[in-house]
C-alpha cells in the first residue's frame, strides 16, 4: 500500500520522504490554512520532494472555475493531481479533466456508489473520508472494503486512498482492506513507527552494550 503523506507542512513532507516510505501528498484547504502563505509555491515545493502523486484541491464549486483552478494547478508540476469534491459539478469537472489528460482525486467520499461514479467518470483516486464516517457512528472502512471490491471486480481504472485517517489502526485495516493508498497526517506516521517495547528494548541494549564495554575496560 502507498504512504502519502496528508500535510502541506514542508518540513513533514521533507521527513517522511528521508524515510524512504513517501509515495505522494495529499493537500485540502484545512491543511493550506494552517501554514498559510502561497499554495502555488508550496506545492511546486512539494512536487520537488516527492515524485510520487501531490493532490492539489479546487475550491471553485462551478464546473468551469473547477476546470480554471484545476488547469491552473496541473501546470505546476507533472505529479500534481486536482482534487474535486464529490458533487454534479465536480463529476463533470472530473470528466472534463479526464478528456484533458488531468488526473483527479476525488474527495469527500463518503459511499461507495460516490466512489463508483467517482471512477466512471475518470478520477484516479478515490478518497473515502474513514474517520469522519466513524464521527458519526457510521463504519468508515466498510466504505474502503466495499470500494476497493467495486473496483476489483469492474476492473475500474481507480485507486482507492483511505482518508481522514485518525490512528494507525486505521492504516492497518486500510491495508487489509486493500486501499491502493492510505493518506496519513504526519503524526500517525510517527505513531506507527513507534512501540514501546521497540523503545525500551533499545535502552536496554544500549544499558547492556555500555555495561558489557565497562566490564571488558575493567578486566584489561
Ligand atoms: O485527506 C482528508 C483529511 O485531511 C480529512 O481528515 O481528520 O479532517 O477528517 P480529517
Amino acid at each position: 500500500m502507498k504512504i502519502f503523506l496528508d500535510t502541506a507542512e514542508l518540513d513533514e513532507i521533507r521527513q517522511a520522504a528521508r524515510w524512504g516510505v513517501l509515495d505522494g501528498v495529499t493537500t485540502n484547504p484545512s491543511l493550506y490554512a494552517k501554514v498559510g502563505g502561497s499554495y502555488d509555491e508550496i506545492l511546486a515545493e512539494v512536487c520537488k520532494i516527492t515524485s510520487g502523486p501531490v493532490s492539489a484541491e479546487v475550491i471553485a464549486d462551478d464546473v468551469e472555475g473547477m476546470l480554471t483552478e484545476g488547469r491552473h494547478f496541473a501546470k505546476i508540476a507533472p505529479n500534481i493531481v486536482v482534487k474535486v469534491a464529490m458533487s454534479e459539478n465536480g463529476l463533470e469537472a472530473i470528466s472534463r479533466f479526464a478528456d484533458e489528460g488531468i488526473k483527479t482525486n476525488c474527495t469527500l467520499i463518503f459511499s461507495a456508489n460516490q466512489g463508483l461514479l467517482a471512477a466512471k467518470a475518470g478520477a484516479s483516486l478515490l478518497s473515502p473520508f474513514v474517520g469522519r464516517l466513524d464521527d458519526i457512528n457510521e463504519d468508515g472502512m466498510t466504505c474502503v472494503r466495499e470500494l476497493v471490491e467495486i473496483v476489483a471486480i469492474h476492473e475500474l481504472d481507480a485507486e482507492v486512498l483511505a482518508a481522514s485517517i485518525r490512528h494507525p489502526l486505521h492504516v492497518t485495516q486500510a491495508a487489509l482492506a486493500g486501499a491502493q493508498v492510505a493518506t496519513l497526517p504526519f503524526k500517525i506516521l510517527q505513531m506507527m513507527i513507534h512501540h514501546p517495547l521497540t523503545d525500551s528494548g533499545i535502552v536496554r541494549f544500549k544499558e547492556d552494550w555500555a555495561k558489557a564495554r565497562a566490564g571488558t575496560a575493567a578486566k584489561s
